[in-house]
């Protein structure tokens, strides 16, 4: 899919930007605070709804303006498709439109524009808390498919049910008794769900990034460990189902103490193995670096099995992180077809050969001061 053109009213520090986009490499250059990251930003709110860098809409609307606007065009096999999001200030929230058409639920909405970011906090994906871990999941796999996220919401509507019920609980209540029954058939039923999806995502991602690992490296042997509160002899859909039955069977009444759902999907971590190793434990900073990219990569490939189409690729300022070699492996990976904006504050880090035909973005202070085609 390509982005064919951007445009941004009121949003951070543009007040007005119009910008068309090459079919392959674009970059974007520009000092520091200039507003370079804030087009990636806008564009992955495009197509995710939420930024990646802060959690309240407001706050991506320009200072002092009541309301924002980012809208593209968008071409997947020539059928042409606009996105807008509108953001309000006062009301605190945002409209979702499709051709023109408001979207209200947001689930539909996700799997149109396709995006893979690559940016400076990615290392958290490896060395954050576990909730970062499974919010990187949810992103990703919501991406590819829809019903994955309507799982999640309906798991989490029940899962805060339950809890509730847990901190009041009283065993001599029949109707808690009951009630407590129905939710964790509930929890089962939708949990169970989720972790088929989240263990299919894995496993395609483990059966691509050991290669992409060691066209970086040389090295093979990296993959991810999918890690459940519950421990599962395999995935089908029928074994979880029993095994998370057995295990509620057995907590159920450290739950009523604790007043909280202690096992589930909500629960869930992954790591980084290299050679058996952890490596948010062991790895070096580059080590770290080149295994997200390695994810990342896998993504790209995942996301154009699954859905048809190539996702459009982020770089946000990624490559003052890595030596030239690796800078040229990651543009020779990208470099086919796929449509790329990169943001750098020097274009001398971009090797020539890359830069032939792609666009070349100079912003400055929110405004475009150049634009040309090489
Ligand atoms: N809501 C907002 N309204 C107006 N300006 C904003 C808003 N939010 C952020 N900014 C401005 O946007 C600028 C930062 O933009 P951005 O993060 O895109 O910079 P950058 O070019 O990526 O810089 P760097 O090279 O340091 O990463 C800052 O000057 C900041 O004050
Ligand atoms: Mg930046």
């Amino acid at each position: 899919m390509i982005i064919e053109n951007l445009a941004l009213y009121n949003y951070r520090n543009y007040s007005l930007l119009n910008l068309k986009f090459n079919k392959k490499l674009n970059i974007i250059i520009g000092n520091n605070g200039e507003g370079k990251t804030n087009i990636l930003e806008s564009i992955y709110v495009l197509a995710i709804t939420k930024s990646f860098r802060d959690s309240e809409c407001e706050n991506l609307i320009s200072f002092n303006e009541p309301n924002g606007i980012i809208k593209c065009k968008l071409n997947k096999n020539s059928q042409k498709t606009e996105l807008k999001i509108e953001f309000y200030k006062d009301k605190r929230n945002k409209k979702i439109y499709i051709n023109d058409k408001q979207i209200k639920t947001y689930n539909d909405y996700l799997t149109n524009l396709n995006v893979i970011l690559f940016s400076q906090n990615d290392m958290d994906i490896i060395r954050g808390a576990p909730s970062i871990k499974r919010k990187y999941l949810n992103v990703e796999i919501g991406q590819m498919s829809n019903k994955y996220l309507s799982l999640v919401n309906e798991y989490n509507k029940y899962l805060k049910q339950r809890n509730d019920l847990l901190k009041k609980y009283d065993d001599k209540n029949e109707s808690n008794k009951i009630l407590l029954e129905i939710l964790t058939s509930k929890l089962i039923e939708k949990g169970s769900l989720i972790y088929v999806y989240r263990n299919d995502f894995i496993t395609n991602i483990n059966s691509k990034i050991g290669k992409i690992y060691q066209f970086f490296t040389g090295l093979s042997n990296l993959k991810i460990k999918y890690i459940n509160s519950i421990t599962f002899d395999n995935y089908e859909l029928s074994f979880i189902r029993e095994e998370m039955m057995k295990k509620f069977n057995r907590i159920m009444s450290k739950e009523i103490i604790q007043g909280s759902t202690l096992i589930g999907p909500h629960r869930d971590d992954f790591i980084f193995d290299l050679d058996s190793n952890d490596l948010s434990l062991f790895g070096s900073q580059g080590q770290q670096r080149l295994a997200i990219i390695s994810l990342k990569l896998a993504e790209i490939e995942l996301l154009k099995e699954s859905t048809g189409h190539n996702p459009v690729v982020l770089l946000d300022d990624i490559f003052s992180e890595l030596d030239k070699v690796r800078r040229n492996k990651l543009l020779d990976f990208i470099n086919k077809n796929i449509q790329t904006i990169i943001t750098t504050t020097d274009i001398k880090s971009i090797n020539k050969k890359y830069i032939k035909n792609s666009k070349i973005v100079t912003i400055k202070n929110g405004n475009i001061y150049k634009e040309e085609v090489e």
